[in-house]
């Protein structure tokens, strides 16, 4: 038999891009949720965990400096919309986290080709679940129509398929439904309706957890919310691994675990 030439496959790593906790993060937007005190040193000590959980699922974590000015800036999901042949850095809904993207624009520049939302457009990270080649996108109090088409006319040519997603009493789309799964989402369906999306089956958070419906899938695995037990027994009932970490400051702020980071894949 003669022998085949075989090309080694490039090696490819997951980075994590995170940021540390603002210590103006008191001073956070709030949409859904009354304010209430935020122990800086608590919500720091609980990011590293977070981070430390990244690191335990084989991602290297590049965390962004603080920037103390911007009470949101740990919340980098928000920033931009990373796919394996583009990064689309978003324009925030909320006008007081716009000058969140700059930095975030820097750390990805290096690593994707860029290209971003304009005016009247707005865009949050938080509203965009990818599953295969197509991309729901809330229409939410972030996102607007104009921010959604063009997001679909950037994504369009590379064979993305964008679809908007209405989602009601909650921030994002990914505070209502979240992968845990390549095909598998994890839904709180009082936040949006499970017939928007397709070709996919479904995990229920416990009606006693609204929130608990933001996980983090890397991998195989999902870094979880400690605060959302029932659903994270529900979860690994499906034989899903669940990687829990306490997130009480976060969560105060209206975030969630994958608020905290923005993972994309790169030659290892
Ligand atoms: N506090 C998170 C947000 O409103 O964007």
């Amino acid at each position: 038999m003669p022998k085949v030439a075989m090309t080694p496959m490039p090696a490819r790593a997951r980075v994590a891009l995170t940021r540390e906790v603002s210590s103006a993060m008191e001073r956070c937007e709030l949409t859904h949720l009354s304010r209430s005190t935020i122990d800086i040193a608590l919500a720091r000590t609980q990011h590293e965990a977070y981070e430390q959980a990244l690191r335990g699922l084989g991602c290297r974590v590049v965390r962004l400096a603080e920037q103390p000015e911007l009470a949101d800036s740990v919340f980098v999901e928000d920033t931009a919309v990373v796919l394996d042949e583009l990064a689309v850095i978003t324009r925030p809904g909320a006008e007081s986290r716009r000058a969140e993207t700059a930095t975030i624009a820097d750390a990805l520049s290096a690593l994707r080709p860029l290209a971003r939302i304009e005016a009247p457009g707005t865009l949050d990270g938080g509203d965009v679940l990818c599953v295969e080649r197509k991309l729901y996108v809330g229409v939410s109090g972030r996102s607007n129509r104009a921010g959604i088409e063009q997001l679909r006319l950037l994504l369009s040519p590379l064979g993305y398929v964008v679809e908007p997603v209405q989602v009601r009493g909650c921030l994002h789309l990914k505070s209502a439904v979240t992968r845990v799964g390549p095909t598998t989402l994890l839904i709180n369906p009082r936040w949006v309706d499970r017939r928007a999306f397709t070709g996919v089956d479904f995990v229920a958070v416990d009606e006693a957890e609204p929130l608990g419906a933001n996980a983090v899938l890397v991998g195989q695995s999902v870094i979880y919310s400690a605060s959302n037990a029932v659903t994270a027994a529900r979860l690994r009932r499906r034989e899903i691994d669940v990687r829990t970490v306490e997130i009480s400051e976060i969560e105060k702020a209206e975030g969630a675990v994958s608020c905290c980071s923005v993972i994309l894949s790169v030659a290892g």
